[in-house]
């Protein structure tokens, strides 16, 4: 009888954890630790990479703000998501419409990025360059940086680490997640990667990105990426215990209902990317 009780004594907690992780209401916890990445700045509600938006997820609390790199044909990094101007930019069309890498910065000042939604807003917006980015938010938040098709932008890696020397965000110790560079291309980070070695990678996936052998892919990620930023769908009980085997971050991109932040959450990712930084946010502390 004794033996019984204290067997029933050590599993009975034993059991309680194991169930924990799948227990009604559990998924608060895991939510409070959840890193919230305002896609594009806070683009639910203002118009992507601006200034308006950026301040806007900043406000909110969110952990990273979100910046797309372009390069300008005089070396100017820039942040904007297309690698053409025409979906976001207005004014004059000789120089606010075509590839931004075939434009220098100051015709990229003639151009507007604001007005496109349709919204009135008090004043417009332009393209936002990088430094001036650093420069306005320094160390009230953390940046997410993406190097978009690098592969048409020769020289923005080590445009982008000369940047980060400037502003003293290179990181000195592996602890200082600071700035995140994030890309879909593996050559892009494995040159960051070589570059400086210390600045922490993720992996984007694209759908038609995932490995045949997952377990394989997320070994090789992390011979150089600290995470993986898989497009949502991917997530799968399978995709976390892989990636978690191998030591990786999980931060799915573009999750903006709550229904698919709080599935996400119960698989356990680590953080994601949201235009709604809000949503993410009150999740995190429900109360
Ligand atoms: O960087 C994560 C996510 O933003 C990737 O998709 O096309 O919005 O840059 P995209
Ligand atoms: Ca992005």
């Amino acid at each position: 009888m004794e033996a019984r009780s204290l067997c029933m004594g050590v599993a009975a907690p034993l059991l309680l954890v194991l169930l924990l992780p799948l227990a009604p209401g559990s998924h608060w916890s895991a939510a409070a630790q959840t890193t919230v990445i305002a896609h594009r700045g806070a683009s639910g509600y203002a118009p992507e990479h601006t200034l308006l938006a950026y301040d806007m997820a900043v406000r909110m609390g969110a952990d990273y703000i979100e910046q797309d790199l372009q390069m300008t044909s005089d070396g100017v990094l820039v942040v904007m998501h297309d690698a053409d101007l025409d979906r976001t930019a207005r004014g004059p069309s000789r120089h606010c419409t075509g590839p931004v890498g075939e434009k220098t910065y100051e015709d990229i000042l003639n151009c507007e990025v604001s007005s496109w939604r349709g919204e009135d807003l008090e004043a417009l917006e332009r393209v936002p360059t990088l430094d001036s980015v650093l420069t306005r938010y320094g160390s009230s938040t953390r940046y997410y940086i993406e190097t978009k098709q690098p592969e048409h932008a020769p020289g923005m890696e080590e445009a982008l680490l000369e940047l980060l020397g400037r502003h003293d965000l290179v990181p000195s110790s592996p602890d200082d997640r600071t700035v995140l560079v994030q890309s879909f291309s593996s050559e892009s980070l494995r040159k960051m990667h070589g570059l400086e070695p210390r600045l922490p990678l993720i992996q984007l996936i694209g759908a038609s990105q995932m490995p045949d052998d997952i377990d394989a892919g997320m070994r090789d990620v992390a011979s150089y990426a600290i995470g993986v930023g898989p497009t949502q769908r991917l997530v799968t009980p399978q995709f976390m215990s892989a990636a978690k085997r191998h030591g990786l971050l999980v931060h799915p991109y573009t999750v903006n209902a709550e229904g698919d932040m709080r599935r996400l959450i119960e698989l356990g990712v680590d953080g994601m990317f949201t235009n709604f930084p809000d949503r993410l946010m009150s999740l995190r502390s429900p109360n």
